[in-house]
């Protein structure tokens, strides 16, 4: 599948969406009923265009992935990332009085059902990141909605993230594919998304009736919904896990070090500052050791190169993230072995 995965403010305009991606049926319907989103969301995408992102399919011509982010700030300690999660990151940002962010804070990311199991999202995680470290937001922030918590809605989730397979890694999908590219657990976000109801618009919602007060376990939901029927009321509180993704200015000056001494490609630890194309995948010119890049940004420019490269196989594998200076050619996804990557473990 070539891909390429350009920003909103670099291909404006309505794009033609794979039809899995059209349909509104990517989330049960009562996450589409998130009050801060329903009245923010549209400004995420309008206000903040250059961090919003697809995965655009060039030979279908569609999008057959989205990215979303939003710039956030955060003091850097665990405790301090917010229990309201991506709503509390969403509505700070529109705050009359935000606070001049200093990272990145992903809000979602969508893979059409077809592209899906083709390891599409560590691309999407990784091109995330390179575009938070392009506009000087080195740090990316995630508060993750582990993807199979629904199949478990009675287990806390204080539990449910601690549960590992036997070869060690998460059990969750979604937290490992985070936890792989480096990223850690900072912390529950209890509160991270909040939708309140009338009992009626739960039953709409949900095509279940609630005829007396109690908890429900619903489909899709990550715990159970609270429904009040005396006060008409049905409240759901999903609860997502802050990640931390490694900070990416010190994996660059790490992955410049690994570089050095190559004779023909020169490190640029601060990264190009004007992406103007992206490639999925690609090589720069010259050789650079059996990597596989999982995202690769051109600028023309400073004539730089930025980056993601994963090595190994999916259970025991590193990436890193590093610039320089060279040409590239789009498409290709293997490099020849030179040796001259070496490992960079983040
Ligand atoms: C979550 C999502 C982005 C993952 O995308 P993807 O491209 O399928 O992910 P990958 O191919 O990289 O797979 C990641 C891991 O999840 C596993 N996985 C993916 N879907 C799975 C499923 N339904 N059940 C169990 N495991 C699953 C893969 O096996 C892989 O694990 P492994 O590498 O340890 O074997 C995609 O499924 C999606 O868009 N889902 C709907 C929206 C969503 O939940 N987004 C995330 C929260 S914002």
């Amino acid at each position: 599948m070539a891909l390429q995965f350009p920003t909103r403010a670099e291909r404006p305009g309505k794009q033609p969406h794979a039809a899995s991606l059209r349909e509104r049926g990517i989330w049960p319907e009562f996450m589409y009923h998130d009050p801060v989103l329903e009245r923010l969301f549209d400004r995420v995408i309008s206000e903040y265009a250059e961090f919003q992102f697809y995965a655009w399919n060039d030979e279908r011509e569609e999008v057959v992935g989205v990215g979303n982010a939003l710039p956030a700030t955060w003091d850097g300690r665990p405790e301090s990332l917010p229990d309201g999660g991506l709503d509390a990151i969403v509505e700070a940002r529109f705050a009359d009085e935000a606070v001049r962010p200093n990272v990145l804070c992903a809000l979602q990311i969508l893979i059409a059902p077809e592209c899906r199991g083709q390891e599409l999202s560590s691309r999407m995680i990784q091109r995330m990141a390179d575009i938070g470290q392009a506009h000087g937001l080195d740090t990316l922030i995630a508060p993750v909605r582990p993807n199979l918590k629904h199949r478990y809605p009675l287990t806390p989730i204080e539990s449910y993230i601690a549960w590992r397979r036997p070869d060690g890694a998460l059990l969750d999908p979604w937290l490992r594919t985070h936890e792989r590219l480096g990223a850690e657990i900072a912390r529950v976000a209890p509160e991270s998304v909040r939708i309140p109801g009338a009992v009626a618009q739960w039953e709409e919602w949900t095509g279940l009736a609630f005829p007396e007060t109690g908890s429900y376990i619903v489909s899709g939901a990550l715990v159970p919904i609270e429904i009040d029927c005396e006060r008409d009321e049905g409240l759901y509180l999903e609860p997502n896990v802050w990640m931390v993704h490694p900070h990416r200015a010190g994996a660059s000056r790490a992955a410049a070090t690994l570089i050095a001494g190559s004779a023909d490609h020169r490190a640029h630890s601060e990264g190009p500052r004007t992406i103007h194309r992206s490639a999925a995948g690609g090589v720069c010119a010259g050789a650079h050791g059996a990597a596989r890049f999982l995202a690769c940004s051109y600028s023309s420019r400073s004539s730089s190169c930025c980056c993601s490269l994963r090595r190994g196989t999916r259970s025991g594998s590193w990436s890193a993230s590093c610039c320089f200076s060279a040409r590239c050619t789009s498409g290709i996804e293997e490099c020849e072995e030179t040796g001259r990557w070496s490992a960079h473990t983040p």
